[in-house]
């Protein structure tokens, strides 16, 4: 269980990922996404994630250098995601718009790059670009999103890289066990973007009671449940006092029981979009 927001997973590759991050998506271009990432490094937090899609890349990279130089570190003691969008999903283009994306982000490698959503009949071409851009050491690891256990299956019969990540949609009404199992079995981590259910899952009157026994808030005991359960989580905000909050989960542990209680909110309702069932 890690100990504090610096603290990694090891990828199966060997690479270390921090458990928890700032997402970024929905946040606008320029100030706000630059003020909410400083505001995250300055807190603490060691990883961000964004998008091609997020139109946010330029700004995530430019609070990633300042931040740097503010806080003394270096390159290798942060964790940037980025993804391929879907209208660049095919081999070709998916090689160019990683290097568009590395551009936007003015970064010499990203830490991870995945196919951020399960395109029929493209997603593994864009992979195998992925691996391409692996194998040349410009990015640190790969993998994809929103990949359900048949896409999954689908794409490890090729793969020469098994992914690294699988990043889904996942909260207490979306726990999605199965994949879990599925993916710990096969060495790949899940990451869970809208764990607060886009916010909708702040005044659950079971998570709210929860909250009361440990001091903490929904959100809080949200994100503490994912690390408990083995979930690499990554909440949005771009405001500094919920930044602030939802990384203060290292100093209370849920107990089996409540863990249990949280589980068995799941509704397998989803906020997002629906894997099987896309037109983007
Ligand atoms: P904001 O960016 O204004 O803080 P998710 O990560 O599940 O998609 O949830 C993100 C949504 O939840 C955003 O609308 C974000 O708004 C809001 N949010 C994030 N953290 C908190 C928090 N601790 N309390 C209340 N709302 C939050």
């Amino acid at each position: 269980m890690p100990k504090n927001l610096q603290e990694t997973v090891k990828l199966n590759n060997g690479v270390n990922m921090p458990w928890f991050g700032l997402g970024v998506y929905k946040a606008q271009e320029g100030e706000e996404v630059i003020q909410a990432v400083k505001s995250a490094i300055r807190t603490g937090y060691r990883s961000i994630d964004t998008a091609a899609a997020y139109n946010n890349e330029e700004g995530v990279g430019q609070a990633v250098r300042e931040a740097m130089e503010e806080n003394g570190l270096t390159r290798d003691q942060l964790f940037i995601t980025s993804k391929v969008w879907n209208s660049n999903q095919g081999y070709e283009t998916t090689l160019q718009a990683f290097e568009t994306s590395l551009s936007k982000l003015n970064l010499d490698y990203i830490d991870l790059f995945l196919v951020h959503w399960p395109v029929k009949g493209k997603y593994k071409d864009t992979y195998r670009a992925l691996e391409k851009v692996y194998k040349e050491g410009k990015v640190r690891a790969i993998g994809v999103s929103n990949f359900q256990i048949h896409h999954l299956e689908d794409l490890l019969a090729d793969a020469e890289v098994v992914p690294a990540v699988n990043q889904v949609e996942l909260h207490p009404q979306l726990t999605q066990k199965e994949l879990l199992k599925y993916a710990t079995e096969k060495g790949i981590f899940l990451e869970a973007w809208s764990p607060l259910g886009q916010g909708n899952l702040l005044t659950n009157d079971i998570l709210v009671s929860i909250g009361k026994k440990y001091g903490k808030s929904a959100a809080q005991v949200i994100l503490r449940w994912d690390l408990q359960v083995g979930v690499i989580t990554i909440p949005k905000s771009v405001n500094e006092g919920r930044i602030i909050e939802n990384a203060d989960i290292f100093d209370f542990e849920l107990s089996t029981e409540d863990i249990a209680a949280i589980d068995g909110l799941n509704l397998n309702k989803r906020f997002g979009s629906d894997p099987d069932n896309f037109n983007f």
